[in-house]
């Protein structure tokens, strides 16, 4: 069979073909006297391929003036310049098939769509440029992740999905269960007993992987993690999912300075990349969603993140005199309203905040010195507020057993966990990059929903 070519490819040519074969769906099509134009996208990149089927074509009445938008087609011919402004190369058409025809019912018309539109059309939306532009960026982002901790000698590690530990300790768990829930087998005094349950103890789906990429990162040093994660965190909002996916990174031998240093490294070459990669994606962001985009990605990459304390990042937002929808003080957790402040007012950059109160933030980070505040850390950036959240890792087994009967948990269940502090413990940090916040930040697209292929929002998992 003639090997196809794609529209990528053909609009890249560097001369003239005989014949080339082109598969793709039709955007639009238009008569003119002797011929029509067919512009065809396989998503292969954003821009179509125009094809001139002239009107002496055997099947030009009955086929090519049957062609709508959204129809699949097989058009074979020969690859020329063009004549026309806007494209290098056309197709003069020696053979056109309709593959899959579509009516006129097809959503995806010309005319603009609401995102909440073409979020109930999920199914179908990857086909707007918008959308395809959106998801190559996603695929390119996933593989500059790798290329980054594989140039720096890290490890990829797959942690596990089913998992029996909450590692935010938040109880945002989705359980994972085989248990008939009409009938649930009880203990004695009237609980599910999930001893009897698929795995003979009560499991979920993880939040994090971060616990197992710690005793990995105790064996192999740097480590990665890229994988899905679940919360079962009941927030309708613009920056939250049920499935997400994260990268989490964890180093031996690294304190919170290393971890910084990492989290704004890796921030910054993720935006190089997909500068450099995905140009023309990104240039359809810049025009449709987010007009200062280039302009923010580019400042952002020559400026170094500030760095503040969680305390001093609390004595600027008390000092700014502003109204806030929810109050704030010392101890308290920053809302997405501070931190969205921070970063797009008060400094004008990302912000790294660090040391947060030892109460708002899980059991495994390290106490520091003053015995209030733990070497937590979170990335802040404009339009999203937190994108990365880490901290250096508890390595004193007692201090850690501490922390553990403080947050009220079963030290016997992290076992494990603990024995990482008992046999030759090191100092270890590491963070979570939200991907989707990432993508967000890079294509200015509003709403995680519209940077993940089907998501799983509270009330929501069609498709
Ligand atoms: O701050 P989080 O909860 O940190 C952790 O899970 C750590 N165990 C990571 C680590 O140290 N290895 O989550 C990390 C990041 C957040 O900064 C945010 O970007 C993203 O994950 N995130 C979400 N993204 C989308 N939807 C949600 N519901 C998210 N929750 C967190
Ligand atoms: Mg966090």
């Amino acid at each position: 069979m003639f090997k196809a070519t794609s529209v990528k490819a053909a609009l890249g040519a560097t001369e003239s073909t005989d014949t080339i074969l082109v598969n793709g769906w039709v955007r639009t099509r238009r008569d003119a006297k002797a011929f029509s134009f067919i512009e065809i996208n396989d998503g292969s990149c954003l821009k179509n391929l125009q094809v001139i089927a002239d009107a002496e074509l055997p099947n030009y009445v009955d086929t090519v003036q049957q062609i709508t938008t959204g129809a699949a087609v097989s058009v074979k011919g020969e690859l020329v310049a063009s004549k026309g402004g806007g494209q290098s190369w056309e197709v003069k058409a020696t053979e056109v098939t309709l593959v899959g025809a579509a009516d006129a019912s097809y959503p995806l018309q010309k005319k603009g769509h609401s995102m909440e539109f073409l979020r109930e059309i999920a199914h179908l939306r990857p086909r707007a440029n918008l959308f395809g532009a959106v998801f190559r960026v996603r695929s390119r982002l996933s593989f500059a992740v790798h290329q980054f901790y594989q140039d720096r000698g890290f490890v990829h590690v797959h942690t596990p999905i089913v998992t029996a530990s909450d590692c935010e300790g938040a109880g945002e768990l989705f359980r994972v269960s085989t248990l008939d829930p009409a009938n649930p087998p009880k203990t004695e005094d009237g609980a599910i007993d999930y001893g009897q349950d698929f795995f003979a103890r009560p499991t979920y789906l993880t939040v994090s992987g971060q616990l197992e990429a710690e005793v990995f990162a105790c064996a192999l040093g740097n480590v990665y993690t890229f994988g899905p994660t679940f919360r079962a965190e009941n927030s309708n909002t613009s920056r939250h999912a049920s499935e997400f996916w994260m990268i989490e990174p964890e180093m031996a031998f690294t304190d919170l300075q290393g971890n910084m240093d990492l989290a704004e490294e890796f921030v910054k070459y993720l935006i190089a990349d997909v500068l450099e990669h995905c140009a023309d994606d990104l240039a359809i962001f810049g025009k449709f969603v987010d007009k200062g985009l280039l302009e923010r990605l580019k400042f952002v990459l020559e400026r170094p993140f500030q760095r503040v304390s969680y305390t001093e990042a609390m004595d600027i937002i008390l000092a700014s005199g502003r109204e806030w929808e929810t109050s704030v003080k010392w101890g308290e957790n920053l809302q997405s309203e501070h931190e969205r402040f921070l970063a797009e007012e008060h400094f004008k950059c990302p912000v790294t905040v660090y040391n947060y109160p030892k109460e708002i933030k899980p059991f495994y980070m390290r106490l520091n010195d003053d015995d209030k505040t733990v070497t937590a850390m979170d990335v802040l950036v404009p339009g999203i507020g937190e994108i990365v959240g880490g901290s250096q890792r508890e390595e004193r087994l007692d201090v850690l057993e501490a922390n553990m009967d403080r947050h009220g948990l079963n030290k016997e269940e992290y076992k494990w966990y603990l024995d990482l502090r008992r046999y030759g413990s090191v100092p270890h940090s590491g963070f979570g990059l939200g991907f989707e916040r990432m993508l967000m930040f890079v294509t200015g697209m509003a709403n995680i929903r519209d940077v993940i292929p089907f998501a799983r929002t509270p009330g929501n998992a069609e498709f």
